[in-house]
């Protein structure tokens, strides 16, 4: 499908892999220019080599850690000397360790929060006064379905993802009068490296198998299995299109049917 996105601009935070890279993916089919930062230099120059050369987009990398309180203003400016505005942000840095309850240490809650509350907050701090002034704007943020139902050994994320799906929300109300909207992404578990970790931490501290960890989700989901990067990559790159154009404050919930509520 045409999403309608051919040389729109797009930021993209955890963009050297996993979802942020299918995200990048997507919208460089899209024929979407994009700005992709992470810490790791070699792997986001690669990604951008490779996204912009097989799409015929501009594309470079700006790599930063996004825990460090200055690191958003810095990447968005360095963006804005190199395109002039942005059109789309997507938040797709996030790294949360699992583990049981009574023994993750205070550093583990701070790490989650740091990097994705914080950054993301950040970020959407930083490009908002931009997509103001040009009358318009798309932010993604990929949260995870675990900020609605919270999963036991996952919960320094879970609560990330309730805090993220709250500043969605709320931000969403405060930019709507300026033709900008903000969607947030749920997807449920992907196989992305940061899942194969969690799974290895989780088997490794319980004394189980990584297949057997796994089997503890698996079994949850309808869909009985887990979600590709690049099937979740899509669906961000539709919230950002002009296609869900009149969706804002929204979560769509991509979890092969996991998650029970309505609405
Ligand atoms: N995979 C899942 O099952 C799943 C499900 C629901 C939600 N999510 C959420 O989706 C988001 C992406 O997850 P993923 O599975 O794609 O993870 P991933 O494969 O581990 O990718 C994480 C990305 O974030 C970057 N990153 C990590 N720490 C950073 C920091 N301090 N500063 C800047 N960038 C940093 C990584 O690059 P560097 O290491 O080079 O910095 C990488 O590009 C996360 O917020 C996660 O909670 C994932």
């Amino acid at each position: 499908m045409d999403l309608g996105l051919k040389n729109k601009v797009a930021l993209i935070t955890g963009a050297s892999r996993g979802l942020g890279a299918a995200t990048a993916e997507a919208l460089a089919e899209e024929g979407v220019s994009l700005v992709l930062t992470a810490r790791g230099t070699e792997s986001l120059n690669a990604q951008a080599e490779r996204l912009g050369s097989a799409n015929g987009v501009k594309a470079v990398a700006i790599p930063a850690d996004l825990t460090k309180e200055d690191a958003a203003n810095q990447v968005v400016n360095t963006a804005l000397d190199a395109f002039g505005g942005i059109d789309i942000l997507v938040n797709s840095a996030g790294a949360s360790q699992g583990g049981v309850f009574w023994e993750l240490s205070d550093q583990v809650w701070q790490d989650s929060m740091d990097l994705k509350v914080m950054g993301t907050v950040r970020m959407m701090r930083a490009v908002i006064p931009g997509m103001i002034d040009r009358k318009g704007g798309r932010i993604v943020n990929i949260v995870g379905n675990t900020g609605m139902q919270p999963s036991p050994r996952l919960l320094p994320g879970a609560s990330a993802n309730a805090a993220l799906l709250a500043i969605t929300r709320g931000v969403a109300e405060d930019l709507a009068p300026h033709n900008i909207v903000v969607n947030a992404l749920n997807p449920g578990p992907t196989r992305t490296e940061r899942w194969t970790t969690l799974m290895d931490r989780l088997a490794e501290s319980s004394g189980r198998t990584v297949a057997d960890v796994e089997r503890d989700y698996t079994e949850q989901i309808p869909m009985d299995r887990l979600a590709s990067p690049a099937e979740m990559g899509r669906l961000a790159a539709f919230l950002a299109s002009e296609k869900a154009a009149n969706m804002t404050g929204a979560c769509l919930t991509a979890d092969g049917g996991w998650t029970k509520g309505i609405g």
